[in-house]
């Protein structure tokens, strides 16, 4: 079980970090029915908005009944699923909160009007209605801002996120290093979610193991230093061609490590070849990727190259011989995340359609739906899960 979800604060006193929002969440609350029926708590990812929601439905003794974006695809469709909701009395608790999660995937006005189905619900709802959304302040939400109120859940502070990450070990009975603990809680950037799966990862490796990747990633960025410098540095030979070739690197982690460092090496006219260059490498990757032309990987790495190391002046004879190249740290972060959990996400997705769940949900649940799919051909060949994706089930 993830421990983002083993975890998940029950009562508001273990809603960390986000004192202002709770209390706000609270008095709507106990003053509903008011001027505004719904609020709509909003905030980067992983600040405790679904969870804020369901500890106070839980607080409140209240029920939660849960509505994601495909329930607001085509008219009538929430008629549909809000019918049975709203005419059953519930038996054992005394209301009912709607909570509306991830607005931002409703879609807006112009394609079939989610946004307006949602207001629809604001109108007939007798029940308090709790709406998430990352983003508020984008345009096709503008019209359901009118009619909530806005609470704002901040990203949390690292020292708020060590302290959570070390209760969580206290319970499990596990022990990680303090330098280890403040590394995760720094790297989340606000993020409690990527933090606790941090937690998780790093509590299932084996000591040994952590340094060993860590000295696997040392080797590597000598390999990307030394390519680097020769584009950088050389002249565009033949040989600047396969200078990318020893470097253990997939060639897009290699496209983030050069445009990091382009500007410390290159200025003015030279900087803008470079650049220009790299615009015309991610016209290339975008092909690759979306009608599979893989022959224009071979224009990727001659462009990333030959191309880059001929963009500098050649009337620039000295470059210093030296430049401490940069990592691209938090975009390769990113990159490498996407890079693990694509396979994942693609399977996830396709499971969240045909059970109608949320794609979100069906990520976090993800290591029991595996348990489902693995084992089961029928539904694998029902998904029309493709041969990578059943390896990857296979494998993890
Ligand atoms: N303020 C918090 N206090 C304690 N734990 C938290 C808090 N916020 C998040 N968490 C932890 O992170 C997990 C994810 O939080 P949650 O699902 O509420 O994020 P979210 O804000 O809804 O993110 P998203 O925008 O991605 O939907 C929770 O299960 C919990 O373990
Ligand atoms: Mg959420």
């Amino acid at each position: 079980m993830p421990w983002t979800e083993k975890h998940r604060p029950k009562i508001f006193d273990e809603v960390k970090g986000q004192s202002p929002a709770v209390g706000k969440v609270m008095e709507f609350l106990r003053n509903f029915p008011s001027r505004k029926k719904a609020i709509i708590l909003h905030g980067p990812p992983g600040t405790g908005k679904t969870t804020l929601a369901h500890v106070a439905a839980n607080e409140s003794g209240a029920e939660i009944f849960e509505l994601n974006a495909s329930d607001f695809r085509g008219k009538n469709k929430l008629d549909e699923v809000l019918k049975p909701a709203l005419e059953q009395q519930p038996l054992v608790k005394k209301g009912k909160i709607i909570l509306v999660d991830e607005a931002d995937g409703i879609s807006g006005f112009e394609d079939r009007g989610g946004i307006s189905e949602l207001l629809r619900l604001i109108e007939l709802s007798n029940y308090p209605i709790i709406i998430t959304a990352n983003d508020v302040w984008q345009k096709k939400l503008a019209p359901l801002r009118k009619k909530s109120e806005l609470v704002q859940l901040k990203e949390i502070d690292y020292k708020t996120i060590k302290s959570i990450l070390i209760g969580i070990l206290k319970k499990e009975n596990k022990f990680i290093e303090n330098d280890v603990l403040t590394r995760i809680a720094i790297n989340a950037k606000g993020d409690l979610r990527a933090a606790v799966n941090d937690l998780q990862t790093a509590a299932g490796i084996e000591k040994s193991e952590i340094s060993k990747i860590s000295f696997d990633e040392r080797n590597k960025e000598i390999d990307i230093f030394n390519a680097l410098r020769a584009v950088f540095k050389g002249n565009p030979v033949n040989d600047t061609l396969r200078v990318f070739d020893s470097v253990n690197m997939p060639i897009d982690e290699i496209i983030l490590w050069i445009e990091e460092n382009i500007p410390l090496e290159y200025k003015g006219e030279e900087l803008a070849k470079a650049y220009d260059l790299l615009s015309r490498v991610d016209i290339f990757k975008g092909r690759i990727y979306k009608q599979q032309y893989w022959r224009f990987l071979v224009y990727e790495n001659i462009l990333l190259s030959y191309g880059i190391s001929a963009s500098k002046n050649p009337s620039i004879i000295s470059r210093g011989n030296f430049t401490s190249y940069r990592k691209p740290s938090r975009i390769l972060k990113i990159w490498l995340n996407n890079q693990r959990t694509a396979k994942k996400k693609s399977i996830a997705m396709k499971y969240a359609k045909y059970v109608h769940i949320g794609e979100k949900r069906a990520m976090a649940e993800f290591p029991i739906i595996r348990q489902i799919i693995k084992s089961n051909q029928k539904i694998q060949k029902e998904l029309k899960l493709d041969e990578e994706e059943i390896a990857y089930l296979k494998k993890h």
